[in-house]
Parts: structure tokens; sequence; C-alpha cells
């Protein structure tokens, strides 16, 4: 469709009406633009993140949601995530350290970077440790 004259200069820009959700990583101290959708694995090896910890920098399931080595804690705005599918809930029991996170983390959203998409602003804190002195870990 041909836009009328002078269509650029009295009405807004629609393509920068759309607010793109925004990732900030707390560890790193970043913020970045992320697109509608995508998930926490690409925005984060899009903007030089390191997700990974040890060897899974080199040996990973390439976000196929496998290895459990992407994991992340949602620190804000886990309710403008993807919702876990059944692969990442059953990860929990078939990896004994995501497990071991996600128990030590109960307050936390702990989630798999490859396997969460952001529909808004979010805050993920990278590469979460295990909590072994938490005070509900062996409760
Ligand atoms: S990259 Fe393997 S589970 Fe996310």
């Amino acid at each position: 469709m041909r836009r009328p004259l002078g269509d650029a200069f009295f009405r807004p820009n629609y393509a920068s009406d759309y607010s793109m959700p925004k990732v900030t990583f707390v560890k790193e101290k970043i913020t970045v633009d992320a697109a509608e959708g995508e998930d926490i694995r690409t925005i984060a090896r899009k903007n030089g993140v390191q997700l990974y910890a040890g060897p899974h920098k080199i040996v990973n399931c390439m976000g196929n949601g496998l290895c459990c080595s992407c994991d992340v804690i949602v620190k804000k705005g886990s309710e403008n995530c993807s919702s876990k599918g059944l692969l990442e809930s059953a990860n929990k029991w078939i990896n004994p350290l995501l497990g071991l996170k996600m128990l030590s983390n109960p307050e936390e959203d702990v989630r798999l970077g490859c396997c969460t998409k952001v529909h808004g602003d979010v805050e993920v804190e990278t590469n979460p440790p295990i909590n072994w002195h938490g005070d509900k870990f062996w409760n």
C-alpha cells in the first residue's frame, strides 16, 4: 500500500511504538533489547553474555532443552516469561544438578534459558549457585 504524501511528517512511526522486551542480566549489569518471544539463551548469546559454566561452554545441547546447563534465575518479570513446558519440568527429575538448584532455591524461579521465552521485561541471574546452606534446603 502506498503511503499518502506527508505521511512521514504527520503520522507517528508505528514501528517504534512497539516496545521491545528488555532483559537485564543482573551479574553482568547489562540491559538489552530482545525480540518478542525470543528465548533467554539466544538473547544472551547475541549480547555476549555467558550462560554456561565450565565444560558446558564447549559441550552443551545448543538450546534443545536437554543438557540443563543454561539455567538462570528469573529475578523479576516471571509473569513475562513463557510457562514451563513438559521437557523443562521433567528435567528437574532427570538432571540432578538442575534438581538441586531448584530444591535449594525454592523461592526463586529457576528456568532453562533456552526454554524460556520473554514477552516483557525481565531480570535474570546467570549461573545460579546451589544454595547448600539455605534455610529450606534440608527441610
Ligand atoms: S542449552 Fe541445553 S538445556 Fe539449554
